[in-house]
C-alpha cells in the first residue's frame, strides 16, 4: 500500500489539540475544517469525536494529498473532502456546521485570505464558534525565538506567508460578530484560540 500524505508537526499535535476538542466540542454536531492539509486531523479527531461529523475541506489543488487517509476512514462520521478555497466568496459548502476549526493555516494563506475567511464568516448565521490552532505574535513579538525562525522559513517559502498578530486576527473575528472566549497555550509555542458567537 504506497505511502499516505504525512505531517510530523500533525503527528506530534493532535493528541494535544483532541484533550482540548473532547472538552469544547462535547455539546457540538458539525465541524467544518479548512485547510485539512493530509486528513491527519480530520481522520483522527473523527475516530475521537464520534458525536460530530467532521467535514474537511481544503483548496482543490491539495484534494488529491488529503483524500488517500479520509478514503480509509472507517465509519461514518467523516464526510467527503470538499474543495474550498477561503477567498472563493460565497463558499460552496452546502450545510451549515455550528463549528469551524482551522490548523496551521492562516499563517499559510495570504492576509489577504484571512479577511476573506472572516468576512465570509461575518455574512453566515452558521458556525457560533471558532477554533483556531497555531502560532501567533502579541503585541508585535514573537512568543519565542522557534516561532522567530519559523516567521523566517515562512518569508524564505513565500512572500504571502507569515506568522500573524493575535490582535489583528481577533479584530477580524469581533467585526464578524464573535467574542474571544479562550486563548489556550498549547505545546511548541502555538496557541488554540477560541471565539464564540450568539
Ligand atoms: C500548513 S498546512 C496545514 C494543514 C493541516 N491543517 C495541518 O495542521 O497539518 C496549510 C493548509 O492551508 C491550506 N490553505 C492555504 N490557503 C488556503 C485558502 N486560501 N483556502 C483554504 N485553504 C488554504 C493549504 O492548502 C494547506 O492544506
Amino acid at each position: 500500500m504506497p505511502q499516505l500524505p504525512f505531517s510530523q508537526a500533525c503527528e506530534n499535535n493532535k493528541g494535544h489539540i483532541l484533550l482540548q476538542l473532547q472538552r469544547l466540542l462535547a455539546q457540538r454536531e458539525q465541524v467544518l475544517e479548512i485547510g485539512s492539509g493530509t486528513g491527519q486531523h480530520a481522520t483522527w479527531f473523527a475516530a475521537h469525536l464520534p458525536h460530530l461529523r467532521w467535514q474537511p475541506t481544503d483548496m482543490q489543488e491539495n484534494l488529491g494529498v488529503l483524500r488517500p487517509r479520509c478514503n480509509e476512514y472507517q465509519g461514518e462520521n467523516l464526510l467527503p473532502p470538499l474543495a474550498l478555497d477561503v477567498r472563493a466568496r460565497p463558499w460552496p459548502i452546502p450545510v451549515l456546521a455550528d463549528t469551524l476549526f482551522t490548523a496551521n493555516s492562516l499563517h499559510i494563506m495570504p492576509w489577504g485570505a484571512v479577511e476573506e475567511l472572516f468576512a465570509e464568516l461575518a455574512a453566515r448565521a452558521a458556525p457560533e464558534t471558532l477554533l483556531v490552532y497555531g502560532p501567533f505574535n502579541y503585541a508585535g513579538r514573537y512568543t519565542s525565538e522557534s516561532n522567530a525562525r519559523f516567521d523566517q522559513w515562512l518569508a524564505e517559502q513565500s512572500a504571502h506567508s507569515a506568522i500573524r498578530d493575535f490582535e489583528q486576527v481577533d479584530a477580524l473575528a469581533r467585526a464578524a460578530g464573535f467574542q474571544l472566549r479562550e486563548d489556550n497555550a498549547m505545546p511548541a509555542n502555538n496557541r488554540l484560540l477560541v471565539w464564540g458567537r450568539d
